[in-house]
């Protein structure tokens, strides 16, 4: 879960970054109090989940509190990148003597952490990796130290930061470490004027594996703008993406239905373009229940035209999972009213396949192949 630069900032101050939490408006009315009790002169933010706000317009200097409630009414409601800007944060204008570029990241490819410095900040890291490539620290951490005050020292160093910042530096890490963050970006992450050290911006993102030992986390969820099916389906514990497309895709397994996407798009182009509606992972007990809350998850989708059930029977065996097709159609009555087609491989798939063909349930075509398969749910689809 990706934060928005004001959640970022809280989750900040509790482990005691330097930070100035500002407040948020939706509605450009309390715009001019909340800069009067900032006093006066604020700086007006968008808050979106996307990067380059300030590039888009989205960051705008006030004044005093009339001109924080022109520039909030310039900003709410902005697009940027296809992000309605719902929120603006106001903070107290800072008086900058420089800005850095700071960030912990996990490092997928050499399986440890990264951090990612540089005095450049304020712009792109992306823009300064192009231009001054020099000037990127890049400093690798063990996990099984993580950043002790040595390794805060010698990041500090890497960057051509000054030495008070290793302090900020143990603190970010305990951000990244305690909230079970993927990402804590500052850009930037500022000296003021009077020499001490604030973070300005806050990027973070959450791992949502790790949600349930955060119960405060749900807190920063943004229902407004989460996809009705997306939280539905979080609700029952699915592990649905919504797409854009009209085939509607179940599997099990996170591999099996990734390569069922791609064989859906393939075998769409051959019939006016279709293309997968979703991603869904059923996991592993391919019960009636879980079979009856993804379908139900797809079918409420109104985009979907046919649906396209991917099996692969392991330890759930195909005539397991031909039960729970069938009972999940019985439970789901009127609510199932578009074509399925099912493949199903693998562990008891003969008896798998004669459960179906003995229920003969209209919406049902078995077909064995995966590709097979595909073609024609990426038929039924175009044809609907
Ligand atoms: N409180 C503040 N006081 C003074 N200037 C600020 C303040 N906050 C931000 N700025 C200035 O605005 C610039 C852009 O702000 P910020 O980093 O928050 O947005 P952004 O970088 O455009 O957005 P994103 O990080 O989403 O790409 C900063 O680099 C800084 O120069
Ligand atoms: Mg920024």
């Amino acid at each position: 879960m990706d934060l928005m630069e004001y959640q970022a900032k809280e989750l900040f101050a509790r482990h005691q970054v330097p930070v100035t939490l500002g407040r948020v408006v939706e509605d450009p009315a309390d715009a001019a109090a909340a800069a009067e009790a900032l006093g006066g002169r604020v700086v007006v933010k968008a808050q979106v989940k996307t990067g380059g706000r300030g590039k888009a317009g989205g960051v705008k200097l006030a004044a005093d509190p009339a001109e924080a409630t022109a520039r909030a009414e310039d900003i709410l409601g902005m697009d940027i990148k296809g992000h309605t800007v719902r929120r603006v944060l106001l903070a107290p204008a800072a008086q900058i003597a420089e800005e850095y570029y700071f960030s912990f990241l996990v490092d997928r490819a050499n399986r440890n952490y990264l951090c990612i410095a540089s005095t450049e900040g304020g712009v792109e890291i992306e823009e300064i990796a192009h231009t001054n490539p020099d000037a990127i620290a890049k400093v690798s951490i063990d996990p099984a130290i993580g950043v002790d005050e040595a390794k805060a020292a010698e990041i500090v160093a890497a960057a051509g930061f000054p030495a008070e910042a290793a302090d900020v530096v143990q603190k970010l890490w305990a951000v990244f470490v305690a909230e079970d963050a993927s990402l804590v970006e500052v850009n930037p992450l500022v000296q003021l004027a009077d020499g001490s050290l604030e973070a300005l911006d806050g990027k973070v993102t959450l791992d949502e594996n790790a949600a349930y030992r955060h119960p405060d986390h749900a807190a920063f969820e943004d229902k407004a703008a989460a996809d009705p099916l997306e939280a539905a389906a979080q609700e029952k514990g699915l592990n649905y993406v919504k797409l854009d497309g009209q085939v509607g895709i179940i599997g099990n397994g996170a591999g099996l239905v990734m390569s069922t996407l791609d064989v859906v798009a393939y075998a769409g182009e051959a019939h006016s373009g279709v293309k997968p509606a979703n991603f869904l992972d059923i996991g592993g007990g391919a019960s009636a229940e879980v079979m009856a809350n993804g379908l139900g998850i797809i079918l409420g989708d109104a985009q979907v035209k046919s649906v396209f059930v991917n099996v692969f029977g392991g330890i759930t065996a195909c005539d397991a999972v031909s039960n729970g097709i069938v009972q999940a159609l019985e439970l789901l009555g009127e609510q199932a009213n578009k074509p399925l087609v099912v493949r199903l491989d693998g562990n008891n798939v003969t008896e798998g396949r004669r459960i179906l063909a003995k229920a003969n349930h209209p919406l049902v075509t078995v077909v064995d192949t995966m590709d097979g398969a595909a073609d024609r749910a990426a038929e039924l689809a175009a044809q609907a």
